[in-house]
This record gives structure tokens, sequence and C-alpha cells, in this order.
């Protein structure tokens, strides 16, 4: 007779057909075992606590009901402990089939250290900043040190220090964003030339770079944030030669042995003389192109002899001292180096078009 239609028949029936409570239950514990030995995956583990130990169903406690509870009542006592000693032995059994089964689920799903790891991607330098670092490393080489300054600058230092006159156009002309009264984002590196001079004694060789801000409307050339870099030096010798050599000599050190430098008078409040700076254009190598408008040249820069209004705003004596400044941007130039026709590619952060900087 199958377990599940002894444990559906009243014990004393069982008994009078030659078993004891003992062999009863000896045939339960049989039974289980022998389906446990087939269990290899928690479900099937599930499903024998099921079978065996389920509340309603369960073969234990159709044992409990037809054997236990209907026993006669000089075999309870007898009935009850095997019952209850089956029960345990059951439970027991069962917890540790599950732990079996949960070593060898560690096991098989345990690290395995010969997988590659995961990949971690290799990242690029953005063009501005492979610029800069080319511009440091050129000027550092002339023995420039790098310094910094603040984004939020006040109207003193982004212009009246620089000898923007009080009425000039320039707050206007260089579309000024203004954070609150006298204090605004800087138009320009320029500013820092104050900052450095008031701090230090001559001679001085500078770089400051960081980003400008202009309330310029977003096109292919303009960006309301952009990256300028400020040149500097001061000195009691200093003259417009040591000016025309040092940027002849960075602009080839950039653009290429061959690039050509031309210098054209131009206005800056803050320097006297002042001029721009074209090179050939490094894409026709001078001939003419779309890019730098079939002239051979284009504008990078503007420098000059910083005035003596501006020494004496860094209380610098300008008997004493002279220097020279010049300023560009780095956007441009990447621009110019990479072949890039639009500024704003340097900025909406496309991993496709940074990749390509590697
Ligand atoms: N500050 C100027 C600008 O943003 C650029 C410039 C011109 C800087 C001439 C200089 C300079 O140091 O000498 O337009």
């Amino acid at each position: 007779m199958a377990l599940d239609d002894k444990v559906a028949r009243p014990i004393s029936e069982l008994v009078d057909g030659g078993g004891s409570p003992e062999s009863l239950y000896a045939e339960l514990i049989a039974g289980f075992e022998g389906e446990r030995a087939t269990v290899g995956s928690a479900d099937a583990l599930k499903n024998l606590r099921d079978r065996w130990l389920g509340r309603k169903n369960g073969l234990l406690s159709a044992a409990n009901d037809n054997w236990l509870k209907a026993a006669p009542r000089e075999l309870k006592p007898q009935v009850g402990k095997l019952q209850n000693h089956t029960k345990k032995a059951i439970e027991a059994a069962l917890a540790e089939a599950q732990k079996g089964l949960a070593a060898t689920k560690t096991k098989s799903e345990a690290l395995d250290v010969t997988l590659p790891g995961p990949s971690r991607g290799l990242g690029a330098i953005h063009p501005v900043r492979r610029v800069l670092e080319d511009c440091i490393s050129i000027f550092g080489g002339l023995g420039y040190s790098v310094a910094s300054g603040p984004e939020i600058e006040s109207f003193f230092y982004n212009f009246e220090a620089l000898n923007f006159p009080a009425d000039h156009p320039a707050v206007d002309e260089m579309d000024t964003l203004f954070v609150e009264d006298k204090m605004l984002l800087r138009t320009h590196t320029s500013p820092n030339q104050i900052r450095v001079m008031e701090d230090a004694t001559p001679p001085l060789r500078c770089l400051v770079h960081g980003k400008v801000y202009r309330n310029d409307a977003p096109d292919a050339t303009h960006s309301p944030m952009f990256h300028q870099l400020e040149v500097f030096a001061v000195s009691e010798s200093i003259t417009m030669g040591d000016l025309k050599g040092t940027l002849e000599y960075f602009a080839r050190q950039f653009f290429g042995p061959g690039t050509k430098t031309r210098f054209r008078p131009s206005f800056f409040p803050f320097t006297e003389p002042s001029a721009e700076v074209d090179v050939t254009c490094p894409f026709c190598v001078g001939r003419g192109c779309r890019i730098c408008k079939q002239t051979g040249w284009i504008e990078v820069l503007g420098c000059g002899m910083i005035d003596p209004n501006v020494l004496r705003s860094a209380n610098l004596d300008p008997d004493r001292y002279q220097g020279f400044a010049a300023g560009f941007g780095l956007d441009r130039f990447a621009m110019l180096k990479y072949d890039i026709d639009d500024i704003s590619l340097l900025f909406n952060g496309d991993v496709r078009f940074l990749r390509q900087f590697r």
C-alpha cells in the first residue's frame, strides 16, 4: 500500500492488519528519506516540504489525524511519541537539505576570478584642456608660472583698474553679466593682471586661465561662457621687442614651425601701444582658404605693453617697471587646432565628439 493511502487509514486498522506503530512510522521516515535523496533544487525541496509538512494536506498532518488522534487509548502515548519524533526528524532533515542546497548554490555562483573584469573605459582629455596644457607647457618653458582668480569679479578689477574710463562703452560692448551692483561675472581674464601685480614684486612672468562670461547669443563662434588665457610679464627692462619675440616663439610652437606672425596696431584700454596678432592660417599655410576667408591670415590674440595707469592701479611705479600682456581664447585655439567649426561642440558634452580626443 502506498504511503499516501496508509496515512489516510485509521491506525487501528493498520495495526490489526499486522503492522506496529513503530514500523508504520519507520516506513514514513524511510519513504521521506527516499524522496529527499532525489531533491536537487530549491523548488523540489519546497515541494518536498509541502508534501510532508504541509498543514492541510501534508503526510504528517494526515498521520496526526488518522494515526494519532484516531488511536485507541492504549496506543495513544506511544503513537504520540512516534508522531512527535518523526516530525522533528523530518524537519531536521529538511533544514539540513536546505543548507546543502545553499552551499552548492554559493559554490556554483561564486566569483569566477578568471572572468575579465568590468571595463572602465578610457577617458579623453577635453580639447580645451589639451590646448591649455600645450600653452602652459610652452610658456612654462619660458619661466611663466600659473595663477588664478575669481570668476565673480568686482567692477573695479574687471574695468576700473584696467584703465577703462568711467563712461567707457566696454561694459555694454563686453555684454557684462552683473551678479549684483558692482559685482559681475568676469568678462575677461585681464583683471588678474592687477590681482597678481598687487601681490608680487617684479620681475614676474605669469599665466592666468579660466572661464569668462559674456551675455552673447550663442552661435557657431559665440558662447556665453568661454575660456581665456592671460599672459603677462613685468620687469624693469621689458620692451615691445620682448613681446614680439615671445609671441612669435609661442605661435611657432603652438601652430607649427612654419607659422608666421604679424602685428596690427589696435586699441585696448589696458595696453599702450596695443596690437592684434595674426598668424598664417594653419589650414592652408597662408595660401588662402574658407577658414581664413582667403586672406591667408587668422587673427588669434590681443596684446600690448601694459598701460602705466594699470601698473599704477597695482601699486607699481611705471617709471621703474614696464610689462607686456596678451590675452586669447582657448576655445578658439582649440577650434583652430582641431578644425572644429562649432564652439557648442566643446561644451555640450557629447561623448561621440569628446572620444575623438583620446
Ligand atoms: N582682455 C581682452 C579681451 O578679453 C583680451 C586682451 C587683449 C588681453 C590685449 C590682453 C591684451 O592682455 O594685452 O578681449
